[in-house]
């Protein structure tokens, strides 16, 4: 099958279009045939280890010493099931899935082996392929910290968050509406018009004003972008409130979160953001995009027709 392969941590020439072995399910997997994944902010932080002091040595011995132990990166997949181990009785030949396979990675390829008890389950009925591989990041990411900051608790609650554009921060735009939250969005010029349209109540715009400088009091605040700390924010929190950054932790993936996504995404209550996509030979062009820290919403690498 085809794959990309990173042979080695550095730029995104490493990555390479290659010919691997197909890939065989055991008795209680399924093989999913890959039609689109999507290239991450976290898939570029593994294939560059682009991370400081303590942190590099932590992700060594996650990833491997000196080159991604999973040489097939991507953790994000909609497919279709291609053949269904003989003890598999929840899916079937044929099912559109979608799904994330976490520090397992493997989704730039054509195919994939997955446990149908991780965290995959069926597509949502109105989303195409590419729309599925494109909310599974953020938006798993962004229901992860905005139940960390207990939003279910609170009713309309004031929130701000912080790189409103990214993945995880269009995500979280519309995660939080669906707790009918006054929204502040801070982002540039260049991303006033999609957080408009994704329904914010007021923008700061960062290369303008000062957005930690703002009144306001928040009851959650969320840095999506990972780029302020504690102390920068603290003065913006109602008594109470509460300051959540993705630079924290690590988010756990759940299979509720997916059905979640599926749930809003068939309501019509979440958008797919895709900014750009790409081919499987033009992943160098895509991870340096992405790299950019620019980009607006998600980026999409179709693997079949
Ligand atoms: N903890 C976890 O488990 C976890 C999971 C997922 C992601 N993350 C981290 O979360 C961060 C965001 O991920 P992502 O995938 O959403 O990133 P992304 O999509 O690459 O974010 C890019 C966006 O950030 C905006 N941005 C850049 N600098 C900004 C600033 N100073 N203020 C406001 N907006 C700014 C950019 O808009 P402009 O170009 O218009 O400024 C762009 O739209 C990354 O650092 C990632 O590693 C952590």
């Amino acid at each position: 099958m085809k794959a990309i392969i990173c042979t080695r941590y550095g730029t995104p020439d490493v990555l390479q279009l290659a010919k691997v072995p197909t890939l065989l399910p055991k008795e209680n997997e399924i093989l999913v045939r890959i039609i689109a994944t999507s290239v991450n902010s976290g898939d570029v932080r593994v294939r560059s280890l682009d991370v400081q002091g303590f942190m590099k040595i932590i992700m060594r011995l996650v990833l491997g010493i000196t080159k991604p132990r999973k040489a097939i990166l991507g953790n994000v997949f909609a497919g279709v099931v291609e053949t269904v181990g003989n003890r598999v009785s929840t899916f079937n030949v044929g099912d559109k899935v979608f799904g994330m396979t976490g520090l397992k990675f493997g989704t730039y390829a054509e195919y994939i082996t997955v446990s149908p008890k991780s965290n995959v389950i069926a597509m949502p009925d109105n989303a195409t392929f590419q729309e599925a591989a494109a909310i599974v990041f953020g938006g798993q990411t962004a229901i992860y910290f905005l139940e960390k900051a207990k939003i279910v608790e609170k009713a309309n609650p004031k929130i701000l968050i912080i790189g409103a554009t990214g993945s995880v921060g269009t995500s979280a735009i519309q995660i939080a509406r669906q707790y009918k939250a006054v929204i502040t969005a801070v982002c540039s010029t260049e991303g006033e018009q999609l957080v408009r349209k994704l329904g914010v109540d007021k923008i700061v715009l960062y290369d303008k004003q000062d957005f930690t400088k703002q009144s306001e009091k928040f009851d959650i605040v969320f840095d999506a972008v990972g780029k302020f700390n504690k102390k920068q924010c603290e003065p913006l929190l109602n008594k109470n409130g509460i300051f959540k950054t993705v630079s924290s932790v690590y988010a756990s993936e759940t299979v509720q979160q997916l059905y979640l996504l599926k749930a809003l995404f068939e309501k019509g209550e979440l958008k797919a953001v895709i900014d750009k996509t790409f081919q499987m030979d033009e992943i160098v062009a895509a991870h340096r995009y992405v790299e950019s820290g620019r980009k607006k919403g998600n980026v999409v690498l179709k693997i079949s027709e």
